[in-house]
């Protein structure tokens, strides 16, 4: 294959300027979907998909395509990249964007080199992966792939009560294409680990062939608010204790199951929250993953028999209301094994791997062959500000990216 380069410092500066978009006084990353921050980071992504010539659709749950459609070529199903550009709150600035980027930087690679693909090549950035303000997450993805009803997911409510399709008509981001108007020949996504193993092993990229299974609830608990200094101990129906067992029957349960099952609780919310009110209402979400789709069900059914119990011991109304449940997911064997072919070509070290992370290419592997690429992630840490990734890796990855969308769409 002769050498095409795509520009390292134009891919890196990108993904700072991005990172710099959406950052509150005291310096912290968020852009929660559809909020005013995922706005000016979209608007600034749009820039670039336009500065880059390329064709920009927009389709109405807020999915934002630049689309390389070279002249004279009739196919219409085109080579899909991306990934997202919503983060966490408090987040780093490579989930997602780093994806979305590379992406864009591989199509303006390909572009200016004058080689012609046999079909369309088109960058991706989907609403609302992370899921932190609406559910479920993979939201723009999912729709696209068909597994949700575009109405069903405008009228999604926030966490801070907002209905999605409002904030994206707010944001000038309720765009016109019917979702899935543009049909993938293949999907590949580049992204950070998010988790130790390539930086443990010395590795430059993963050549992803699993994803785990992703089950979100949330659960509300309805106890009695009473006096804190009056109240006997015997007679208390209190909420927040009772999450409380809940919080450690699902950590103790997760490492009783051994790796790789694991359990959060990120989110707990007390009712009336005062120092001296026993809590009337406790509302928290868990989060349960397990590669293995009868472990997952097998941990669900655990919690609810768990929750059925700790209702009477404790004196409580419990109730659980599903946010989302996707089961584990293998990516496609060819394209996997052309990612491994193309590290290898350049020199880089890489293993065959499993994601921990939910992903956009999930949901896309539903209706297309999909696979990921992964750079390391320095200590494992994401969704924190001190996520990080070497430049070189990053290189590495969208060099990789650049050859399997050569070999999937060049004329050999
Ligand atoms: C997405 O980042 C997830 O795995 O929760
Ligand atoms: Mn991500
Ligand atoms: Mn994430």
């Amino acid at each position: 294959m002769n050498t095409i380069a795509l520009s390292a410092e134009r891919l890196l500066a990108r993904l700072h300027h991005l990172g710099a978009i959406g950052r509150t006084g005291d310096g912290r990353l968020s852009r929660l979907a559809a909020d005013d921050a995922d706005k000016a980071g979209r608007d600034c992504l749009v820039g670039w998909l336009h500065e880059a010539g390329l064709e920009v659709a927009i389709d109405r749950v807020g999915n934002i395509f630049g689309i390389w459609r070279p002249v004279g070529v009739e196919s219409e199903e085109a080579l899909l990249l991306g990934s997202h550009i919503d983060t966490v709150i408090d987040a780093g600035i490579y989930d997602g964007c780093y994806g979305v980027l590379s992406g864009l930087e591989v199509i303006e690679t390909l572009k200016a080199s004058g080689l012609c693909p046999l079909r369309p090549i088109a960058v991706a950035a989907f609403t609302n992966e992370e899921g932190v303000r609406y559910a479920p997450d993979m939201m723009g993805s999912l729709v696209h792939a068909g597994g949700l009803g575009v109405e069903q997911a405008l009228a999604a409510i926030g966490t801070d009560g907002t209905r999605l399709g409002d904030e994206l008509r707010r944001i000038g981001y309720a765009g016109a294409q019917e979702p899935g108007f543009l049909k993938p020949h293949a999907y590949l996504e580049l992204h950070i680990e998010q988790g130790p193993v390539l930086e443990r092993e010395g590795l430059s990229i993963g050549a992803v062939a699993t994803l785990q299974g992703i089950s979100w609830q949330r659960v509300t608990i309805e106890g009695v608010a009473n006096h804190a200094g009056t109240t006997p101990m015997a007679m208390r129906r209190d909420a927040g204790h009772a999450a409380a067992r809940v919080i450690t029957f699902l950590r103790e349960s997760a490492l009783a199951a051994n790796m790789p099952a694991v359990a959060t609780v990120g989110s707990l919310q007390l009712e009336p929250n005062a120092i001296n009110v026993i809590p009337a209402r406790a509302v928290f979400t868990v989060d349960l993953r397990d590669p293995d789709e009868l472990h997952l069900r097998e941990a669900e059914t655990a919690l609810a028999a768990f929750l059925e119990t700790l209702a009477q011991s404790e004196g409580v109304t419990i109730s659980v209301e599903r946010l989302a449940r996707f089961e584990p997911v293998m990516f496609d064997a060819a394209l996997v094994g052309t990612i491994e072919r193309a590290a290898a070509a350049r020199g880089y070290a890489c293993r065959r791997m499993s994601s921990g992370a939910g992903h956009d290419a999930q949901m896309m592997a539903r209706i297309t062959p999909s696979a990921m690429i992964f750079v390391p992630s320095i200590a494992g840490i994401s969704h924190n500000p001190r996520e990080f990734t070497p430049e070189v890796d990053l290189i590495a990855g969208a060099c990789v990216l650049l050859d399997v969308v050569r070999d999937l769409v060049l004329p050999t």
